[in-house]
């Protein structure tokens, strides 16, 4: 008997449950997948004022400023926030730079708000659903989670699209391992130099390497991977 029907096969039933289950969730999570609007989806790149908007690679990349001379919430509060217009200003106000005469085309948007007292109506790149409720930038910022690896290569952008999925399984993949993408908080926002550490790193140890190590033991805090930590 055992001879012509193996063992294995009375697992058959407990497979196939599994098999119906799988496929429940496959339908459902292929449900979200299509139901997802591209507002949450990698790539996300709405059209923004002035045709270019706000160029990271000419500011954040050849300029050089820090995130936080426009960003200057983003280590004390949960939510990051985009400068007003009056910071844009102060650099773009006529006869301020030298060249602010060729530059009238593509900032004239800038000068216009700042005239007539409005604020620029950038889109929204970056948004989780509502369900989420607590997304700390400040707690991430300060553990040495550097932008980079949630917003990619900022520096290098004309025109700031979303790189990653920000979905749930994104956010408990570094929960579960956060070792791999911790640098030196005082480094958070050097993004070239944080890309070309952590390449170096995934060569050389990756989350075993000492460094990893270290920065993983100087943590307060493990990241949270209950429910409620997110959703409440
Ligand atoms: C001179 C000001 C300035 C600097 C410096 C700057 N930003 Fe921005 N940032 C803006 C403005 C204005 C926007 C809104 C327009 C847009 O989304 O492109 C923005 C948008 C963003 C967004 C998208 C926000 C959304 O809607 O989801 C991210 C992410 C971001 N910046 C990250 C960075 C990082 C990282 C740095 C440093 C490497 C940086 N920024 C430096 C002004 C600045
Ligand atoms: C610290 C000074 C400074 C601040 C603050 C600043 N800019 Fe600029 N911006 C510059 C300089 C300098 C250039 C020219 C860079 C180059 O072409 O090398 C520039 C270029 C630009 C350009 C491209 C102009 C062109 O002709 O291609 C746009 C658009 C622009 N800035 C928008 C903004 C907006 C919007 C803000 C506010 C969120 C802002 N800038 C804040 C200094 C600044
Ligand atoms: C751990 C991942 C993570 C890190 C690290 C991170 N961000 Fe974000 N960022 C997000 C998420 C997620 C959102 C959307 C938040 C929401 O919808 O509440 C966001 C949104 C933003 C926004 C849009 C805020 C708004 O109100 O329009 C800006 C600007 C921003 N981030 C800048 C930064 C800067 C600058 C840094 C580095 C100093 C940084 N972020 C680090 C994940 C991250
Ligand atoms: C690249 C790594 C990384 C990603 C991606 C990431 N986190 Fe975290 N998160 C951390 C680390 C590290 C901590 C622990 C920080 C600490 O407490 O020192 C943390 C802590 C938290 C906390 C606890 C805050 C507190 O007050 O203790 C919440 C809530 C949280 N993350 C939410 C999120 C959500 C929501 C997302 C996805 C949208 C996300 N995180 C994505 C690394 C990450
Ligand atoms: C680290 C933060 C974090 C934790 C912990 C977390 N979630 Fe989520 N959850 C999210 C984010 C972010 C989304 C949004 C996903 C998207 O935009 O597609 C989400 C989405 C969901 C959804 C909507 C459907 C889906 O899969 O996208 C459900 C249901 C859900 N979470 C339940 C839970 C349950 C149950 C737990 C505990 C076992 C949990 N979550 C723990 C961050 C978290």
């Amino acid at each position: 008997m055992s001879l012509i029907f193996p063992k294995w096969l009375n697992a058959l039933p407990t497979l196939a449950a599994i098999g119906a289950v799988g496929g429940l969730i496959g339908v459902s999570v292929g449900g979200w997948y299509w139901l997802t609007p591209d507002f949450f989806k990698a790539g996300y790149q709405p059209k923004q004022p002035g045709g270019i908007g706000f160029p990271h690679h000419l500011h954040a990349g050849k300029l050089g400023i820090d995130c936080r001379y426009c960003h200057t919430k983003v280590e004390k509060s949960g939510e990051a926030n985009i400068p007003n217009v009056a910071t844009c200003y102060g650099c773009h106000a006529e006869n301020r730079l030298a060249n602010w005469e060729a530059q009238t085309r593509n900032v004239s948007f800038v000068r216009d708000a700042y005239g007539k007292d409005e604020s620029i109506p950038w889109r929204r790149v970056h948004k989780l659903p509502d369900y989420v409720h607590n997304f700390p930038h400040h707690v991430h910022v300060k553990a040495g989670v550097s932008c980079f690896s949630c917003h990619g290569q900022i520096t290098a952008m004309p025109t700031v699209h979303q790189v990653h999925g920000m979905g749930m399984g994104w956010c408990l993949d570094c929960h579960r391992n956060p070792a791999a993408s911790l640098v030196p908080p005082d480094k958070v926002t050097q993004l070239v130099w944080v890309e070309e550490h952590l390449k170096e790193r995934a060569r050389t140890g990756g989350a075993d390497s000492p460094e990893a190590k270290a920065l993983l033991a100087s943590l307060k805090n493990q990241p949270p991977q209950n429910c409620g930590a997110c959703h409440y």
